[in-house]
């Protein structure tokens, strides 16, 4: 299988995706069977594998069972990519609300609302958000590296909160509603919603598996760019494949809401080209620190192609 879509620790991270998931279905009632829901494939594991990659771009060995590479180490990258997917689902099932984007349909079927109804909805979100940061602190990290253990949590605090992803969905929302309070182009605008609704979490992805395998400031914080470019081609191309009947989501969704989106302000051909340019500068910046693999050009060039 290609490095695109199976990247080495890949497995690791998603058995330990599985073992979650069904310790949420062990729970029983209606919380844990929607949680069992919630992270019961379709999604296409962008986040983790973008942390999983960047980890064996810092740490080649890291999943390797016969490696020199502290067991911790390979707990905590897992932990990581894990943790990100966990926030993104979360994110999801809110960004799926009524009060929010109010969508009947994500990977080709009911909402988590349209299937368990709104308040549930809620709690798995928050669940989710919550034992992501409980995953990563439960790693048995040396006390002599636990600063890289606090960095994944710093990492993943910042890009997930008040000042990143959160902020961007609050934007996002002030924008539909023709409030936002900037003095930009609409262009402008949405480039700096994307950014933070969606480029810090990819941003963070790409930093936490730096981070966790052990990488520099300098290398973490290169990683961290590359992550946020490639997040905002990210959602440039989501914005362009809402007329796709591929999506498992609502077709048209965005043009029916008469939504701001890449798509409508820019169209599909300097979209595609803006995807490229944004790609290109993550992929330069991992190069000028001499810390680009073929793995990770693979992935992002799959990402500038995908159709889903
Ligand atoms: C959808 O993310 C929301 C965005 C931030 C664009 P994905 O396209 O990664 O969703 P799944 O996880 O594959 O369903
Ligand atoms: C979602 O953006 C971003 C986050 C969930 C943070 P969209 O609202 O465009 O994502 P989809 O199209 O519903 O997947
Ligand atoms: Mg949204
Ligand atoms: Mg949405
Ligand atoms: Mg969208």
């Amino acid at each position: 299988m290609s490095k695109a879509t199976d990247p080495d620790g890949f497995n690791a991270a998603l058995s330990k995706w599985r073992a979650t998931r069904d310790g949420y279905a062990g729970m029983g009632g209606v919380l844990g069977e929607a949680l069992a829901y919630a992270m019961d494939g379709g999604g296409k594991m962008v986040r983790p594998k973008l942390c999983v990659i960047s980890a064996s771009a810092v740490l080649p060995d890291w999943s390797k069972d016969n490696s020199a590479t502290s067991a911790w180490r390979k707990d905590l990258v897992v932990a990581a990519a894990i943790a990100v997917e966990m926030i993104h689902s979360y994110s999801l099932i809110h960004d799926d609300l009524p009060c929010m984007d109010n969508d009947d349909m994500r990977r080709g079927r009911p909402t988590l609302h349209k299937a368990y109804g709104e308040a549930t909805a809620l709690l798995a979100g928050d669940a989710l958000l919550t034992d992501s940061f409980a995953i990563i602190a439960a790693v048995p990290v040396p006390p002599e590296h636990a600063a890289d253990a606090m960095a994944c949590i710093r990492e993943l605090a910042t890009a997930a909160g008040g000042e990143g992803m959160v902020l961007g969905q609050a934007q996002d929302l002030a924008n539909a509603a023709g409030s936002m309070q900037d003095s930009g182009s609409a262009l402008k605008i949405l480039e700096q919603i994307h950014r933070l609704k969606t480029g810090a979490l990819l941003g963070a992805a790409c930093a936490l598996g730096a981070a966790a395998a052990g990488g520099s400031k300098k290398v973490i914080d290169a990683f961290r760019f590359a992550g946020v470019q490639i997040g905002v081609a990210f959602q440039v191309m989501d914005d362009l494949l809402d007329d796709s009947p591929n999506t498992g989501k609502t077709k048209g969704k965005d043009a029916a809401e008469g939504k701001q989106t890449y798509l409508n302000l820019l169209g599909r051909s300097a979209g595609l080209e803006l995807v490229q340019g944004l790609t290109s500068e993550a992929l330069q910046g991992l190069k000028e620190v001499g810390i680009l693999t073929p793995d990770f050009e693979e992935f992002a060039a799959a990402l500038c192609r995908r159709k889903f």
